[in-house]
């Protein structure tokens, strides 16, 4: 009997909401296949800074550091939301990201047959879309000095940084290359090579690293133009990776593809064991949605099939990960839907019936 310890991280809006329902799942999973899940449960966020004055203690980051994995609903709102502070709700995702040494964000993009019509692309379109972006995490422009705002002569200027060293670049490279190889064998890298100096680095070492691997076709795309793809002919992708702030942008496009970011998990990693494994943070990609927090409305199937990442990737849980997913996918072919997914007209069930009905199906 596997022990696990989950560190749940709720945050703030509909967070806590939909990470009651995932830890209920994991519950359940435990008890079904007989491994043992224990949570502790810290603040992060506006949540955080409410209680402690800041986004995320480092006690917490401490905590996170030495859990199984990491459980995190979403961070921010409008309280919150206020241009000129110097603590904002974010700043906890990103020392969590960066203190925990998750470089690699996998973000998969799978299109839901029945849930084609609730996408605003059209249904032939995006029908067969399956595609995993591999976005850097812990570098780029989230994170290089100077990062500021002064008054040079009397004036407001503000900097951001684009670096990057080839390590980064490279490890994000290998595992791009590594998870093509399991899939369809194509690597989509995005840059902008034809303006940025970080950008030519990124696709040099992207080249360097191809070498290792002939058997995977290599594509390079202008992130202008991976824009305009992602909605044209979003088939044609299977891998793609990109730099922290290409990959942010694209990937909240990419999960449009699926109908609704409601059903959208993510993981984060960093260094893996031998067996593949490691400490991962784990999200679904919707955030907060301040509009209908706190109504029991909210879509908890992106929470629910995070938690069959975590499975998969922290606790190597296979068998378990893929029977969460199922659960989910009966849920909605039964035609089972939350109001982000549902048609004009259509029924729809608030957040804990619908956890509910994963429940009931899963371990079928
Ligand atoms: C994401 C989010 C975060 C990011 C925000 C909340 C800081 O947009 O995870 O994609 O920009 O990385
Ligand atoms: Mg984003």
């Amino acid at each position: 009997m596997a022990t696990f310890d989950i560190l749940v991280l709720p945050g703030d809006g509909i967070g806590p909401e939909v990470t009651a329902e995932g830890v209920r799942v994991l519950q359940a999973v435990g008890e079904r296949f007989e491994h043992v899940f224990n949570f502790e449960q810290d603040l992060v966020g506006g949540a955080s800074i409410d209680a402690d004055g800041v986004a995320v203690l480092p006690e917490t980051i401490e905590k996170a550091r030495s859990s199984s994995a990491v459980l995190f609903g979403a961070v921010g709102g409008p309280k919150w939301d206020i241009p000129t502070a110097d603590v904002r709700p974010e700043q906890g995702l990103l020392a969590l990201r960066s203190g925990l040494g998750l470089w690699a964000n996998l973000r998969p993009v799978t299109a839901i047959p029945a849930l084609l019509d609730a996408s605003t692309l059209k249904p032939e379109v995006i029908e067969g879309v399956d595609l995993l972006v591999i976005r850097e995490l812990t570098s780029g422009l989230y994170f290089g000095k100077p990062q500021e705002r002064r008054v040079v002569d009397g004036r407001r200027e503000a900097v951001d940084t684009n670096y990057y060293n080839e390590d980064e670049i490279a490890r994000v490279a290998h595992l791009g290359f590594r998870t093509a190889r399991e899939r369809r064998k194509k690597l989509t890298s995005v840059d902008k090579a034809n303006v940025m100096a970080s950008s030519r680095l990124w696709r040099e070492i992207v080249v360097e690293v191809s070498q290792e691997y002939p058997d995977v076709a290599l594509e390079h795309v202008l992130v202008d133009a991976m824009t305009m793809h992602l909605i044209r002919r979003p088939r044609d992708f299977d891998v793609v990776i990109a730099d922290n702030m290409f990959g942010d942008i694209i990937t909240d496009e990419a999960s449009m593809l699926t109908g609704s970011m409601g059903m959208l998990a993510s993981a984060s990693l960093g260094q893996l064991g031998e067996d593949g494994l490691g400490l991962g943070m784990y999200e679904p990609i919707h955030g907060s949605a301040p509009d209908i927090a706190g109504k029991g409305v909210a879509n908890p199937l992106a929470m629910i099939l995070t938690t069959a990442m975590l499975l998969r990737h922290s606790c190597g849980l296979e068998e378990e990960a893929q029977a969460v997913e199922r659960a989910v996918m009966a849920v909605i072919d039964a035609g089972l839907r939350t109001p982000d997914i549902a048609a004009t007209g259509e029924p729809s069930l608030p957040t804990r019936e619908m956890a509910d009905e994963v429940l009931s199906r899963l371990g079928a």
